[in-house]
């Protein structure tokens, strides 16, 4: 099948390097000349594990090509992909006007018969103004659907090819028979839907698990108080066949790409269609208050951090990934500087500078090579990322002679080691 993907950021990426790799001949298009030009060389931005392998053999192999030519991306294209970003308005919604745009400059190279996939994370009723905008701007007959993406970060490309499910929204059955018969390679369930439906699927599943670590990081600020162990208590709800041992981890809130930007617009197109009193928009409030919260805790526990030198160890919002957006470091670093600490921070991955682009780091910020280097003098440590390189590291080896807290914001850690190496360790609903 010939397969266009418009916007060639993570999700487009991934998604372009995978149909590819299943044998079809895709072309990535996106409007930035940069992007385009070294996506050809099978270089990307980020950090993502197994994908400029993928791109490599793609392109080697001629299944995959980018351009920023809409007329030659669209004009064979049976299946146009849109993965486009959808930031946040300012009320919170989904920003449409890069959907929009693209759709305005795809619809009048459109083959006839080509279906339209959104892909971006968009409100139910979206479908319906794509439709529409492309009826405007050609005269051939053409399908939409929604087909929304479920991919992680740092697994995106085994996500890709062996995805939990693909769901299919359309209104039409020979848009379902094109795509059930495009997925089945993908050997998953395929869920065939309306498009609304799709929508809320994507929107309902960030949902439900942004809410589900809301839920365990609010028991574990119960387990702080009563003496119990945030992780028995995993351990024992976990074997519950209704509940499950997975994504209960504990931390400082969830943070990335999507949940907090999915909860945020949920909760803002709950309140636009009447629903303001509903659990998102309190989900999302809990989620920001978690950081301040925890580190005045922190805070009263060390004795205030004018004084202190802290290291910070895991900079991305979680492991695998050198992506810095919404990831607890970005709070937790600027509340530490503010209030005078030294920050000595690590990432095996994650570059604070770059990420910030131009804001060069703070003068009482250095970003370290390496953990001995970040935790030397630190009379904090801060582990805030489960980085396998963090997390199997021996700190007892790096102990000082001198009073040393320890904060395990994932309970990585066990606590009977680093206390016996005299670290005072802190970790979350430890109590
Ligand atoms: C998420 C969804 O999982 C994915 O299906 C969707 O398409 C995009 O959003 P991603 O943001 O890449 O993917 O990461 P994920 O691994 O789900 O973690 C999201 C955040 O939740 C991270 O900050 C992570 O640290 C946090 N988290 C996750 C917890 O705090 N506890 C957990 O138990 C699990």
């Amino acid at each position: 099948m010939n397969i266009t993907v418009i916007g060639t950021g993570f999700v487009g990426v991934v998604t372009a390097a995978v149909y590819a790799s299943f044998g079809h001949q895709v072309i990535g298009l996106d409007i930035d000349e940069q992007k385009i030009a070294s996506l050809k060389k099978a270089k990307v931005p980020f950090y993502e594990p197994g994908l400029e392998e993928l791109l490599q053999q793609q392109l080697a192999a001629n299944q995959l090509n980018f351009t920023t030519n809409y007329e030659t991306a669209i004009k064979n294209a049976q299946l146009i992909m849109i993965a486009v970003g959808t930031p946040s308005a300012p009320d919170g919604q989904a920003d449409l006007r890069f959907v929009f745009a693209s759709i305005k400059s795809l619809a009048p190279h459109l083959k006839k018969d080509a279906i339209v996939a959104v892909k971006s994370t968009v409100p139910p009723g979206t479908l319906n103004q794509v439709e529409t905008l492309i009826g405007q701007h050609t005269k051939v007959n053409f399908y939409t659907a929604s087909l929304p993406e479920f991919l992680k970060e740092g697994s995106a490309v085994d996500d890709t090819l062996q995805p939990d499910r693909i769901v299919i929204g359309a209104n039409d059955q020979h848009v379902f028979t094109v795509l059930e018969t495009l997925h089945q390679p993908f050997k998953t369930s395929i869920v065939k839907i309306k498009p609304e439906s799709a929508q809320m699927a994507k929107y309902a599943a960030n949902a439900y698990l942004a809410t589900r670590i809301t839920f365990i990081n609010q028991i574990a600020d119960l387990c702080e108080k009563n003496g119990a162990d945030v992780q028995d208590v995993v351990a024992a709800i976990g074997l519950d066949s209704r509940i499950g041992p997975h994504y209960w981890y504990p931390g400082f809130g969830y943070g990335g790409s999507c949940f907090p930007k999915d909860v945020k617009e949920l909760a803002a197109y709950s309140r636009a269609i009447g629903e303001s009193n509903n659990l998102f928009n309190k989900i999302d409030d809990l989620n920001e208050e978690r950081i301040p919260k925890l580190m005045q805790a922190v805070e009263n526990k060390v004795g205030g951090w004018s004084d202190k030198t802290v290291a910070v160890l895991g900079l991305s919002f979680k492991p695998n990934t050198d992506d810095l957006r919404e990831s607890p470091a970005t709070k937790v670093i600027p509340l530490l500087l503010n209030k005078g600490a030294k920050v000595k921070s690590f990432d095996p991955m994650a570059s604070w500078q770059s990420f910030f682009q131009l804001k060069a780091l703070e003068p009482n910020h250095t970003q370290e090579k390496n953990i001995p280097s970040a935790v030397k003098n630190a009379d904090v440590i801060i582990s805030l990322v489960e980085w396998p390189q963090i997390t199997g590291f021996d700190f007892t080896r790096t102990k000082l002679n001198k009073k040393q807290w320890f904060i395990d914001a994932r309970n990585q850690f066990q606590p009977a080691v680093l206390k016996q190496a005299k670290y005072h360790y802190q970790g979350l609903g430890r109590g």
